[in-house]
């Protein structure tokens, strides 16, 4: 089972409600980047677009965080109504964070807790909080803009994450972001992700609910 999540750098900022509507129709999940030009070289919005959103929003919002000190946002994203939080684990580590925490603060605010990390880090770093996560984010791009072209290298990653989370009996989902296309998305699922974001192959597509079908495999 595959979950398709557009993702909303790529939509029509002037029509929001508008996009929002197409993704409760068509999507499972909406991907929302929080980028603070500070952590990655780029700003998008922030609480007050995520507030408004949530009125019309019906699919779960997954809050990908990409911003320094990511222990400073959790519960106001929380508040805000995302379904899913996810922190960079480069973030925690330069605030001196330990990310088993920040993981179960997200929890107990009733929110699926995620890590992600940029395609630099070792995908290694990330077993030891495998068992902590409801999912992994595994970016196959470098974290700050959409569009870019997805590295090839994450293949190897996935399968490697995969097995590892196997290997510990975890129930931890995967997510992919970053480069998504209607052609590469089978081949991401197999390497075994559940869960494929999509900025650009969803809001530039000529047939937006196809581009969907095909990157879910149905
Ligand atoms: C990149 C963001 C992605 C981005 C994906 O920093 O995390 O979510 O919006 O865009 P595409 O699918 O166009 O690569
Ligand atoms: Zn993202």
């Amino acid at each position: 089972m595959r979950l398709v999540a557009p993702s909303l750098l790529s939509a029509d900022f002037l029509h929001l409600s508008d996009e929002i509507k197409f993704v409760n129709e068509h999507a499972d999940i909406l991907h929302l980047d929080i980028m603070d030009g500070t952590l990655v070289p780029n700003i998008s919005f922030g609480f007050s677009v995520v507030d408004a959103l949530a009125g019309v929003c019906k699919v779960p919002m997954d809050v990908h965080l990409m911003s320094v000190n990511p222990q400073n946002y959790i519960e106001r994203f929380a508040k805000a109504g995302a379904a899913m939080i996810s922190f960079h684990l480069e973030a925690a580590r330069l605030a001196g964070q330990d990310p088993s925490a920040l993981l179960a603060r997200i929890r107990s605010l009733g929110v699926k807790a995620g890590l992600v990390i940029n395609p630099d880090v070792l995908v290694e770093d990330l077993y030891p909080f495998i068992k902590d996560a409801d999912f992994i984010l595994l970016m196959s791009v470098f974290a700050g803009f959409g569009g870019q072209s997805f590295i090839e290298a994450t293949y190897d990653r996935l399968r490697a994450l995969r097995r590892e989370i196997d290997r510990q009996g975890a129930s931890c989902m995967v997510e992919v972001d970053g480069g998504v296309t209607l052609s590469n998305a089978d081949s991401i699922a197999a390497a075994g992700a559940q869960i494929l974001v999509a900025g650009s192959a969803v809001f530039r597509a000529i047939d937006r609910p196809a581009a969907i079908k095909a990157i879910k495999g149905v």
